[in-house]
């Protein structure tokens, strides 16, 4: 787990809200149950639910090889991205990358700034690259991470079978931090 501080002045979203952005620490463990607990369907809709406790026990475990930044809105938790590097020396530097966020706060900017945080914090910690899949429908997400320099690598044809019964392409993107 990245043991580098951020600063602790809030960042204001485009409704003019402030949140602050940190690092996880488990006392936020039931925060962010609490926030997955309250997604709507359609906030997972491109997800690979279920977003239970059992998951984010999982996600907050093997904490060095994590990034993991929150958001907060007052108290409550409303973003959650997450870094993971793959130990694997053949893998050196090689990460993967999800971002929710909640509902109640989506569109304002804040997945942006989260995105453009963990790049600086993937920075100071020597990765390599940042890897992540999205659904090929997903335009907001696609748009978000096109904006703070991802690239399309490729097309996984079929991959993802939505709640509408059919099977989605999820295109594949990429970061090279150096
Ligand atoms: C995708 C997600 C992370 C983006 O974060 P966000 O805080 O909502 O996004 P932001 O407000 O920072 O930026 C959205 C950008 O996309 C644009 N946008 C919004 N809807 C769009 C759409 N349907 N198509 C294309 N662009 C769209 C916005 O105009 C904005 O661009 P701008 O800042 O240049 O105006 C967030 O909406 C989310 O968590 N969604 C649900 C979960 C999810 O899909 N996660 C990704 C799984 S891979």
């Amino acid at each position: 787990m990245s043991s580098v501080s951020i600063s602790d002045a809030p960042v204001t979203l485009k409704d003019g809200r402030g949140v602050r952005l940190a690092t996880y620490r488990d006392e936020d463990k039931e925060g962010l149950v609490s926030m997955y607990a309250s997604m709507s369907p359609e906030a997972i809709k491109w997800g690979l639910p279920p977003y239970d406790r059992a998951r984010i026990e999982r996600w907050t475990s093997d904490l060095t090889n994590r990034i993991i930044l929150i958001a907060r809105l007052e108290e409550r938790i409303v973003g959650h991205l997450q870094i993971f590097r793959i130990p694997d020396e053949r893998r050196k530097g090689v990460t993967e990358l999800f971002i929710y966020i909640h509902q109640d706060v989506q569109n304002l900017g804040l997945g942006t700034m989260m995105m453009k945080k963990a790049i600086e914090l993937a920075k100071e910690r020597g990765f390599h690259r940042i890897g992540l899949s999205v659904v090929a429908d997903n335009h907001r997400a696609i748009n978000v991470y096109q904006k703070v320099g991802f690239k399309k690598e490729g097309i996984a044809r079929e991959t993802f079978f939505g709640e509408d019964n059919r099977y989605h392409d999820e295109v594949e993107m990429g970061l090279l931090l150096r």
